[in-house]
């Protein structure tokens, strides 16, 4: 007894790891599934964990009832029990009964990974639409490619409500991993090789993702977005991706952006490859994915992306002139298309 009295100190650090669970806003979580594909992988999830706790209680019972029923009593110091030595009846209850218990697992597992692999032929989903959007990871941003649409963007992935989405996987150096919680399970994006993954949402809303794969020594930060609009809103999109027009451009800002950023950073179709496609910089919600958006993070950003993203592949500009900062800033916060 003297070995356990000590153990209520750790009382408080068991209560403050139950309550920290409760912490952080509720955004990464696959217990709140928002679309069909969530749903059903939350479902299977679910299945496992009653079958759980049903074989936790009856072990327990049973535990507990032994451990009172049989229970040596005075006067039996000196009698041994029967002692059993294969019992046919007892190995077959406790071999038919997982049997029976992984069959329950298997049948919607299997059936639900074949549904999963080709969501749009899935029973039910005739003529909902599927948009393609191709995924290449890079050491630390995320880069979408709608095939057929015509549009190119980087950390926030735009999709229509209700449409079967299928995302094309690949890296182009080492290997990540995209995860969406609210919207489904993770795929890895290889290097030589394509994954892929469908999901779906049901609402609108900005959906949280992240890179699941250690990667470098950014990987915490390689974050992205998924924002689900309706169709209606997402082909405007398309449309105003493909032909943006900008209110108010600031001139003195292109020619900075032109002579400093344009061999790195398309806007539009015109620019380099190298990094993020910045046709709607001024839409998205942060910078560098994860930065808070604002003129003082994105000045920061520019001047020295290794102390904001260590192994950025940026180069810093740390020595432009305030005044070419400012109508650098004001440039890109205008390209906005929505
Ligand atoms: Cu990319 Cu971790």
């Amino acid at each position: 007894m003297k070995r356990w009295q000590h153990l209520w100190r750790l009382l408080p650090v068991a209560l403050m790891m139950l309550a920290l669970t409760g912490c952080g806003k509720p955004f990464l979580s696959a217990l709140d599934p928002k679309g069909e594909v969530a749903e059903m992988q939350f479902s299977l999830m679910a299945l496992s964990l009653y079958i759980m706790i049903g074989v936790f209680v009856v072990v327990i019972i049973i535990y507990t009832f032994v451990l009172f029923r049989f229970r040596q009593r005075p006067g039996q110091e000196n009698i041994i029990p029967d002692q059993v030595e294969g019992s046919h009846k007892l190995e077959l209850i406790w071999t038919v009964i997982p049997i029976v218990l992984l069959i329950v697992l298997a049948i919607p597992t299997v059936q639900q990974t074949f549904v999963l692999d080709d969501l749009k032929s899935a029973p039910g989903n005739e003529g909902k639409q599927t948009v393609e959007i191709t995924v290449k990871a890079h050491q630390f941003w995320w880069e979408f490619e709608y095939p057929g649409l015509g549009v190119k963007t980087a950390q926030e992935a735009v999709i229509p409500t209700g449409a079967n989405i299928k995302f094309d996987l690949t890296s182009v150096d080492v290997l990540h991993a995209f995860w969406v919680p609210s919207l489904g399970g993770k795929q890895d994006n290889a290097v030589a090789s394509s994954n892929h993954l469908w999901l779906t949402a049901d609402e609108t809303g900005t959906y949280e993702g992240r890179c699941t794969e250690l990667c470098g020594a950014s990987h915490a930060l390689m974050n992205f977005k998924v924002k689900a609009v309706p169709p209606a809103d997402f082909d405007n999109w398309v449309a105003s991706m493909n032909a943006p027009v900008y209110e108010d451009v600031s001139t003195a800002g292109q020619d900075v952006f032109n002579q400093n950023c344009l061999a790195c950073h398309a806007v539009g179709t015109e620019g380099g490859v190298i990094g993020p496609n910045l046709t709607n910089f001024g839409d998205r919600d942060v910078i560098a994915g994860y930065l808070e958006k604002s003129d003082e993070n994105l000045e920061r950003w520019i001047r020295t992306p290794h102390k904001v993203k260590e192994g950025a592949l940026m180069p810093g500009f740390a020595k432009l002139e305030d005044q070419d900062m400012a109508a650098l800033l004001e440039y890109l916060n205008g390209l906005k298309v929505q």
